[in-house]
Formats: C-alpha cells, sequence, structure tokens
C-alpha cells in the first residue's frame, strides 16, 4: 500500500502529466505526413528512384493524395512490383512507371522527351534516385558515374522539365540530398572522374555538396517563376544506397540501423514535407533537415559565386 501511496502522490501525477504535455509538444512541432490534409488531386508528381527505399514511400504518399504519379525507375522488374504496391496500397490507379537510367545524358533526355510529349503539366519533382559505394567508373559521356547518376542526370532532368514546372506554377522541386554535403569539397575535374579517391563515401559527400549548391543557384534563377527548389536532409536511412557495398559492411550497417537509423518510411518525412506542405508554399532556395526544420547547409553551399560557376559548368557538361 506504500508504494501505492508514492506512485499516486500529487508530485508523481503533475510531472507526469508535465511530461505527456512536453512530448506533446514536442511531437507537434515535428511535422507529419499524417497531420497535413493537403490533397494533390489534379497534380502531377515525378519521383525518381520511386521502386525502393525512400522515393517509394515519397510516391505512395503522393498517390494517397490523388496525384498523378510518374515513378522514374532504371529497373523494370523492380519498378514494375513498385508500382503494383503503389497502386494497391493507394487505391489510386493513376501511377505510372517510366524508365530512366540517371547516369546516361541520352537516358535523361529520352525520358523528358516523353515526358513533355505526354504530360500536360508538372507540379512536383522530386529527385531522390541516388547511388553510394559504386567502383570507380566513367560512364559513356565521360564522366564519373556517381557525379553523373546524383549530381548530373537529376540537374538535366531538371533543366529539361523547367518549362513544363513552370507553366504548371505553382510547383515544386526537391532534390534530396543529404547532411554529408558538409564533407564535400568542390573540384570541377571531379565530374570527369579526375583528382577522385574513392574512399570509403567520399565522392557520396562530395556528389551531395553539389546538388544543395545548384539547388540554391536553380531557385535564385526561379525567381519570380512560381517554381521553388528545395534541398532536403532525409536523416541516416537504411536504404539500399548501401547495395554496393560489401557484405559484411551492409551486415554491420543493417544491425546498427535497426537500433539508430530512420526507416525509409521516416527518411521520407522531410522530403514530403518540402513537396506537399502548406508550410512550404512559396518558400525556395532552402535547405530542409530531417526533422523539417530549415536550417544553414554548409558554408561551400552560401557561397554565391561558387554556385553560379558550378551551375554553369554543369550546365556546359550536360548540354
Ligand atoms: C586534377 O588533375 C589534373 C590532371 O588530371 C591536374 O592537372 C589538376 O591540377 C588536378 N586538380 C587538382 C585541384 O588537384
Ligand atoms: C562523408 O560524410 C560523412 C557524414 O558527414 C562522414 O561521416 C564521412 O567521414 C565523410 N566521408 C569522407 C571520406 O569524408
Amino acid at each position: 500500500m506504500i508504494w501505492f501511496d508514492i506512485l499516486c502522490h500529487p508530485v508523481w501525477a503533475v510531472s507526469t502529466a508535465l511530461l505527456a504535455i512536453v512530448v506533446r509538444i514536442q511531437r507537434r512541432g515535428c511535422w507529419h505526413p499524417r497531420d497535413c490534409a493537403v490533397r494533390l488531386r489534379g497534380k502531377t508528381a515525378i519521383v525518381t528512384g520511386a521502386n525502393t527505399g525512400i522515393g517509394k514511400f515519397i510516391a505512395l504518399d503522393f498517390a494517397r493524395r490523388g496525384a498523378r504519379v510518374i515513378l522514374a525507375c532504371r529497373s523494370e522488374a523492380r519498378g514494375t512490383a513498385a508500382l503494383k504496391e503503389i497502386r494497391e496500397k493507394s487505391g489510386n490507379s493513376d501511377v505510372h512507371l517510366r524508365l530512366v537510367d540517371l547516369s546516361s545524358l541520352d537516358s535523361v533526355r529520352e525520358f523528358a522527351k516523353g515526358i513533355l510529349e505526354e504530360e500536360k503539366a508538372l507540379h512536383i519533382l522530386v529527385n531522390n534516385a541516388g547511388v553510394s559505394g559504386l567502383p570507380r567508373q566513367i560512364t559513356k559521356d565521360g564522366l564519373d558515374m556517381c557525379f553523373a547518376t546524383n549530381h548530373l542526370g537529376p540537374f538535366l532532368l531538371t533543366n529539361l522539365l523547367l518549362d513544363l514546372l513552370k507553366r504548371s506554377a505553382p510547383s515544386r522541386i526537391v532534390n534530396v540530398a543529404s547532411c554529408n554535403h558538409k564533407k564535400g569539397e568542390v573540384d570541377f575535374s571531379h565530374f570527369r572522374g579526375e583528382n577522385l579517391t574513392y574512399f570509403r563515401d567520399s565522392v557520396y559527400n562530395h556528389t551531395k555538396l553539389h546538388t544543395v549548391i545548384c539547388t540554391n543557384e536553380l531557385a535564385r534563377r526561379l525567381q519570380g517563376t512560381g517554381v521553388t527548389a528545395n534541398s532536403v536532409h532525409p536523416g541516416i536511412v537504411m536504404t539500399e544506397v548501401l547495395r554496393h557495398y560489401p557484405l559484411l559492411t551492409r551486415f554491420i550497417f543493417n544491425l546498427i540501423g535497426f537500433f539508430f537509423f530512420k526507416s525509409p518510411e521516416e527518411g521520407a518525412v522531410s522530403s514530403i514535407f518540402c513537396a506537399v506542405s502548406e508550410d512550404m508554399e512559396g518558400i525556395t532556395g532552402k535547405y530542409c533537415d530531417s526533422d523539417c526544420s530549415l536550417v544553414l547547409p554548409a558554408p561551400l553551399a552560401r557561397d554565391a559565386a561558387l554556385a553560379v560557376k558550378d551551375f554553369d559548368i554543369s550546365e556546359r557538361l550536360t548540354s
């Protein structure tokens, strides 16, 4: 009975109530897709790398909100499986698969041509696809494979779709970057695979820095068009980005990840926030953290002169 008395003591009751209130306030501060009532009926969205991981959950969210969703995937088999799953889970049949290999400029042009011919509008473009841990490789365009897939391919895709995005304004571009960009460096000879040390995730880090830099510059160039462009950090997420790493590395990461990392569904939240939330209406040129707060990116990503140069060089290499 003494324990009952202690547990029921007013101090306990009050502190438990306070704790509950604090937790609630914190959770309320953190945006969540399920609390967002925005509908996307009549809107068209493209999500790259939508067959797995974060991309699949972003596409599923858009589909549930009633959007026409185009899954831009490289693998037909995996893309078809995701298409079926997203249609079933969302009950939305206006979800479609289109194939694109972002590491190939020709493939990106072909994909964009198809979109421009067949889509009347485009309101949301999420450049989510990315690779990490690939062995050193030069594409047939003479570019480093990781740079082509993570930066130059999505860069070209966005530019080719810009007129359609402008015509459909208000529209939003969301580029999935990473807090890893803070460890990245800028050396334009990297684009062609020169001076690159393939040491762990160094190349990935460089590519993500270019993503943030060029997103900010794009936002500046799009001022007044009604098209916004923001980059996001999804959080440390367990996805198949790891699929090119050795088995043991994957095993260890998966083990740690089970306890500490975000699930792909949680990793999709900051991208969904930037793509659909009312809070982000008209907001552009920002870097969004995984908890949906707008924070400053690395100093290199805030260097305006560097951004102009990066954008111009990226444009030249993809034209
Ligand atoms: C990159 O490599 C080239 C030779 O491929 C060299 O001339 C150049 O100085 C290097 N740049 C940097 C920044 O190290
Ligand atoms: C890449 O970025 C991550 C996260 O910031 C960091 O832990 C890692 O050391 C970086 N890799 C290299 C080679 O700089």
